[in-house]
């Protein structure tokens, strides 16, 4: 469902617009109906803009995110686990792809947000900033990451921005998919030996509170989000999915006979919701900041594989060029 403002009534981005604007009434009209606002749609620049920001850096998780699982690839310790695996690690590869055209609906262009990325001006989930040490860390990602990213990611499929809130339709799908397998395949290791379950338990150990992290900064310390959710991008504060997530995620532990390491963690009778420590906040602006353990890693890979991809793209300029000639 479209808010029906009228394609070119007012340009987009043509600055703030007096409060007579038909398009600043249609466009709060459309916000207060919970109607989807689509690309031709008249829209402030700021909703532009933070949108623009949020779906790029959304666009780059999934890219950079390939990364600490892809290394596990070649060394799956079957076949099946290496099929499951490139299955998930291309998903994501699709993720970025469909972020990536989503961003494009609202003016910004592809190669800019790889450059902004890659320069470091545009930030990725401070997630996959840390090491995969063993095949464990495969399931723990699918079992936790993806769980994250699902309590993350299932308001956003009612975001107020069309093309944004279709792509998570799809994307959401396939994050069920991965975090499914990743259970699965710890639940295989816990009836496995002791050195598999133990190696369960150590990967479950480093990964807890970076996940916890993911949900992103305190509410109290996160500026944008009011803003973000008043024009419904955004439906939940952090706390509040970071909540859900523990909720969610405490019974799988149970099931799964690993221990989440937070002395902290209990059931709360009177709230009904489980009570859990503080993640520490000093790590997480520092890999946010661009110092976590892999951080340089990880973008001068990224860099590599954008200039081992540039024969690609020139190629395909060319070939385009020939076309439009006639030629
Ligand atoms: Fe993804
Ligand atoms: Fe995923």
């Amino acid at each position: 469902m479209t808010g029906s403002i009228s394609a070119g009534s007012v340009s987009p981005g043509s600055g703030s617009p007096g409060p007579a604007d038909p398009g600043e009434q249609i466009f709060a009209d459309t916000i207060a109906r919970d109607q989807r606002v689509e690309p031709r749609d008249w829209m402030p620049d700021g909703y532009r803009q933070t949108l623009i920001r949020q779906i790029a850096q959304h666009a780059h998780s999934e890219i950079i995110g390939m990364q600490p699982e892809g290394e596990w690839i070649t060394r799956a310790p079957t076949l099946r686990r290496k099929a499951i695996l490139l299955a998930k690690v291309q998903d994501e590869a699709g993720h970025g792809l469909y972020l990536y055209s989503a961003a494009e609906t609202l003016g910004a262009d592809r190669g800019d947000l790889t450059r902004r990325l890659i320069e470091g001006r545009q930030k990725y989930s401070s997630i996959f900033n840390y090491p995969t040490l063993s095949f464990a860390d495969v399931g723990v990602i699918g079992w936790l990451v993806d769980g994250a990213a699902i309590c993350n990611q299932v308001p956003l499929c009612r975001s107020s921005y069309g093309p944004y809130a279709r792509a998570m339709i799809r994307i959401c799908k396939e994050e069920s998919f991965h975090q499914r397998q990743g259970y699965e395949l710890l639940m295989t290791m816990m009836g496995g030996t002791e050195t598999q379950r133990d190696m369960v338990q150590d990967a479950v150990n480093r990964w807890w509170w970076p996940s916890l992290m993911m949900f992103g900064p305190p509410d109290g310390d996160s500026p944008n989000s009011a803003r973000s959710m008043a024009w419904k991008i955004k439906r939940h504060s952090n706390d509040e999915l970071r909540q859900r997530f523990v909720d969610m995620t405490v019974p799988q532990a149970d099931a799964l006979g690993v221990t989440l390491p937070d002395p902290a963690l209990r059931w709360n009778a009177d709230r009904e919701h489980y009570d859990f420590g503080q993640p520490d906040w000093a790590e997480l602006k520092q890999v946010i900041s661009g110092d976590g353990p892999l951080n340089r890693q990880r973008i001068a890979r990224r860099k590599q594989a954008d200039s081992d991809g540039a024969w690609v793209r020139e190629a395909a300029a060319a070939h385009a060029a020939k076309h439009r000639s006639g030629s």
